[in-house]
């Protein structure tokens, strides 16, 4: 059997994320949604919101788990028992980040191999930081984003907005 991790901030899920999930499902046996502490960026939802939308939006793939990490991508698949990384390549602009972490985690760990899916045309221009920008100016995120981020992006929106 192998297992594929599905690692990222999700900060939150977009329906480019759902496009490479639900592809890894059905390449990979059992599939893990690796949802990243980063300690270094500062998250619009919590850890926990983020896990609930994602248990919420894979709950049609019974073979999507939901996982939380903190520290090295490797240990946690090694941990996992993990032999797959996958990761969505948008555009070209995507490469050089994307080549620079699998070299990174090949050296940490031959044990794992990064795979990369790429993402649909319709989600090339999609991201979770531009969608947060467009629901923080008003914008529509609908068709960008699932309808219960699309509702709780609009939760956050009101909440910022009473308290200033
Ligand atoms: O959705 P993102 O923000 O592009 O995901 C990036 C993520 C979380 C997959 C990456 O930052 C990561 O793996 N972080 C864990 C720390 C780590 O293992 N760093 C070394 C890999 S280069």
């Amino acid at each position: 059997m192998t297992r594929a991790l599905v690692p990222g901030s999700f900060d939150p899920v977009t329906n480019g994320h759902l496009d490479i999930i639900g592809r890894a499902a059905t390449l990979f046996e059992d599939v893990i949604v690796a949802v990243a502490h980063n300690a270094s960026k500062t998250p619009l939802f919590t850890i926990e919101e983020r896990v609930e939308m994602l248990v919420e939006v894979c709950s049609p793939w019974p073979n999507v788990s939901i996982g939380t990490f903190d520290g090295l991508l490797v240990h946690f698949a090694l941990e996992k028992g993990v032999t797959v990384i996958v990761r969505g390549l948008r555009a070209v602009s995507d490469f050089e980040y994307e080549l620079q972490m699998a070299l990174m985690n090949r050296r940490l760990s031959d044990k794992v191999e990064t795979v990369f899916l790429m993402t649909g045309a319709e989600h090339s221009y999609l991201s979770s930081s531009i969608v947060k920008e467009i629901a923080r100016l008003g914008g529509s995120v609908e068709g960008l984003v699932p309808n219960c981020v699309e509702q709780r992006l609009q939760q956050k929106v009101t909440d910022a907005r009473d308290r200033r």
